[in-house]
């Protein structure tokens, strides 16, 4: 058996006395594309950021690559990027300058060539040269997800990366994230709330209520388990019982 890229063991984050993640665990493993779906505060970015080493967690354990986060942080960090629909970039500068940036925080070499095939893989010809302040949100995504591919991760978060796309455009990146984990064995961990895609993109799902657990397997499989029509209804069955006002 391969071992996973990613193992997350009761993983637990407390603000306060609030329970955002409470004991979860997973695995991904090589060229996997791990859906992860949850209604409105159930904790998908808190998870996300832990497994960036951006949040610390209260208890629990990651480790990526074999190897423990909170003691190899540089190793596995360096192996992983993120992408998010609300990431912020230096407005003031090109695309292409942006990425430039990027580039040079990593200590990457051979930028030109690895911009060069960012732009080419993500279509941004025609808008590298423009302003970040300019791009429209569809252009911002594709910024974002250039600047996870860039480093060339075996690992990948991407929370809500179509959130903003028109649906060519979002169907364009499905297809690339798809030939990326084909060709190059890319795992993937994805958030996104088009129940359609989750079911299209993802080889498996988790699914978080209130920071835990409480569904893993096909889409198809979880679909069955809760007895119900489809994803979408699984989901809002889900949320509507996660409804209670929660602490801020
Ligand atoms: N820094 C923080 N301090 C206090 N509570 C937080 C903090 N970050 C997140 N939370 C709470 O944790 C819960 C999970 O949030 P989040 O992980 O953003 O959920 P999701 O991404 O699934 O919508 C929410 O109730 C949120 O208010
Ligand atoms: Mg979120």
């Amino acid at each position: 058996m391969t071992s996973p890229v990613l193992k997350v063991s009761q993983l637990t984050k407390r603000f306060g006395n609030f329970t955002a993640v409470d004991e979860v665990s997973f695995e991904i493993r090589p060229g996997e594309i791990l859906g992860l779906l949850g209604p409105n505060g159930a904790g998908k970015t808190t998870t996300i950021q832990m497994l960036l080493g951006v949040v610390t967690p209260t208890s629990g354990a990651i480790e990526a690559f074999g190897l423990d986060l909170s003691t190899h942080r540089e190793a596995v960090l360096q192996q992983v990027n993120f992408s998010s629909t609300y990431i912020a970039m230096p407005q003031a500068l090109t695309v292409e300058e942006n990425l430039w940036v990027v580039a040079r925080l990593y200590g990457l070499r051979d930028i030109a060539r690895r911009v060069d095939d960012v732009v080419k893989k993500l279509e941004m010809d025609e808008f590298r040269q423009k302003v970040t302040r300019k791009l429209s949100s569809g252009q911002m995504t594709r910024l974002t997800l250039a600047k996870a591919f860039l480093t060339e991760p075996r690992l990948l978060f991407l929370d809500e990366p179509t959130a903003s796309l028109d649906p060519d455009i979002a169907y364009k990146i499905r297809s690339l994230l798809k030939e990326e984990r084909r060709s190059s064995g890319l795992s993937i961990l994805y958030t996104s709330h088009n129940m359609r895609e989750m079911e299209e993109m993802s080889d498996r799902i988790i699914f978080l209520q209130r920071g835990r657990l409480v569904a893993e397997g096909t889409a198809q499989a979880i679909v069955a388990r809760f007895g119900k029509a489809d994803l979408e209804e699984v989901f809002l069955n889900l949320a509507r019982e996660s409804s209670v006002p929660l602490p801020s």
